[in-house]
């Protein structure tokens, strides 16, 4: 994910921003009525925290808080945090200054912190940042109208209970800032996977996924409202899995998928992220069979070599990734496929590091999310083995596959030129108001001159004629 503009509600952590590519929001939704209480939010990190401050800014809604884009007029500032990387938590440790400011110029404003850095640190927030009132975990967000509450009174709150059962599924998102056409669902919620390096499974809890029904609901209420794209979020959405509590019928990935695309033909559906082990032949086979599930996995590698793939605990090893990438391909010929990478993770040697240079180039990724391994306290990482790559190494690593993917990118993308794709129109481009940018199935973002006509939420057919690293331009034709 990439965000436009980082002074505004929606920031991520920096290596994150310069990485990601994604959902990019428009003009702001909802305005309080003048007189009610605002707040302001702030998301970093993944998807699903974006996704979670849709929720939150709904619930608040029930405890009379209305949303701002102005910090200073804001009478409760939230900042939903991200623990991945240490670098996203120093990112968050600077705002908290800049919120401190703003309290003290206006006495009586509440700051809360919120999601996995939340979650991670518990109460110990509030004996290292004096002026946050609260700290809610990712679980508890429906204490938040109590907790705000006493807040008001003066009161500090913590909450940071996690759940097995918490997915929100019958509260309806608020959708902040949103360009009308794409939208997250969020469908599960924690992990159960233990790899290695990651936090997640620290802060966000146990696996659950949510009833089936109530995603397909919340599909259909948006495709109703004039979006035409939704996102499927979880982190490891390939093992979805939910059993009707009436029938004991189990609904896994696959046939939620189906479920999903049976809303309507012109609501494309993207979901986020597929574990590699997960990812099976049917969630394949339901992909080739319906033309509105984009053409697009997110299947993160982490490591091209087998030693550091089993010390990640990442349950599978090169030659068994190979296999999935090519079984996509064959299924799918025109798929593309991204990743994430971890450069320096401990102990990885040169030749290791050249075997994830060799990944990269054999699965030809249409794009990466790229990253130096940072040690997170209390992960089974930090716990059995040695950071013991040093910072340069580990950042040389990150450029050379950076440099790579690039390179990659840049072929694939020339490749599509002289093609044409069937886009969906998202809202104007950055560059210039006289065009639009979309995306194909593939995800590719494609920018072409405006027809007059032709608004955001509108498929149109686009011939590419040139291309970078990062974009297709072409011509409408139809
Ligand atoms: N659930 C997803 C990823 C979630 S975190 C999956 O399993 O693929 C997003 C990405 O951050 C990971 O894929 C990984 O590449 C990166 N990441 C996680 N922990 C990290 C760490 N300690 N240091 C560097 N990168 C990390
Ligand atoms: Fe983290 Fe692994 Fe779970 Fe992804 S699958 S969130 S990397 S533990
Ligand atoms: Fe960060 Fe939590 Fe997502 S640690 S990547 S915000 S699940």
């Amino acid at each position: 994910m990439y965000n436009d503009n980082p002074t505004l509600a929606n920031v991520q952590d920096k290596q994150v921003d310069e990485a990601k590519q994604g959902q990019v929001y428009g003009e702001a939704a909802t305005q309080p009525a003048a007189g009610s209480k605002q707040f302001y939010i702030e998301s970093y990190g993944c998807q699903m925290n974006f996704s979670d401050s849709e929720i939150v800014a709904s619930i608040l809604g029930e405890a009379g808080y209305g949303p701002t884009r102005d910090l200073e007029a804001a009478d409760l500032i939230l900042i939903n945090t991200c623990s991945i990387r240490e670098k996203a938590e120093e990112t968050v440790r600077k705002r908290l200054r800049v919120f401190d400011k703003v309290k003290h110029r206006k006495p009586g404003t509440m700051v809360g912190v919120l999601g996995c850095m939340a979650e991670r640190l518990k109460a110990k927030f509030l004996e290292e940042e004096k002026l946050v009132d609260l700290v809610v975990g990712p679980d508890a967000y429906r204490d938040l109208p109590t907790l705000v509450a006493g807040a008001e009174e003066g009161e500090k709150g913590v909450n940071v209970f996690l759940s097995r059962e918490e997915t929100y599924a019958d509260i309806n998102p608020l959708r902040l800032q949103s360009n009308g056409v794409t939208a997250f669902i969020s469908i599960m919620r924690g992990c159960d996977n233990m790899c290695s390096f990651c936090v997640v499974p620290y802060t966000r809890g146990r696996e659950r996924s949510r009833n089936a029904f109530s995603i397909v609901a919340e599909a259909t209420n948006l495709f109703d409202r004039g979006f035409r794209e939704v996102t499927l979020l979880g982190q490891n959405v390939d093992s979805y899995k939910w059993t009707n509590p009436e029938t004991g019928e189990l609904v896994n990935f696959a046939q939620l998928l189906a479920m999903t695309a049976a809303v309507h033909p012109d609501l494309r559906i993207r979901f986020s992220t597929s574990h590699p082990k997960d990812i099976t032949d049917d969630v394949l086979y339901t992909m080739r069979d319906h033309e509105n599930i984009c053409k697009y996995i997110h299947l993160p590698v982490q490591s091209g070599n087998s030693r550091i793939l089993d010390l990640m605990n990442r349950t599978y090893d090169r030659e068994w990734y190979k296999s999935k990438i090519d079984r996509i391909y064959e299924i799918m010929p025109d798929c593309a496929i991204s990743s994430d990478v971890i450069t320096g993770f401990c102990s990885e040697t040169e030749d290791e590091h050249r075997e994830t240079l060799s990944m990269v180039e054999y699965a030809r990724y249409s794009m990466s999310y790229m990253f130096y391994y940072s040690e997170r306290p209390g992960t089974p990482a930090a716990r059995k083995l040695t950071d013991d790559v040093p910072l340069d190494v580990k950042k040389r690593r990150l450029q050379e596959v950076i440099d790579l993917q690039t390179t990659i990118s840049d072929e694939l993308n020339r490749k599509d030129i002289g093609k044409s794709f069937k886009v969906l129109i998202e809202g104007e481009s950055k560059r210039s108001d006289a065009d639009w940018k979309g995306r194909n199935s593939q995800n590719k973002m494609v920018i072409f001159p405006k027809v007059p006509g032709t608004q955001p939420g509108d498929y149109v057919e686009v011939s590419v004629h040139d291309a970078t690293s990062a974009t297709l331009l072409g011509t409408q034709i139809a």
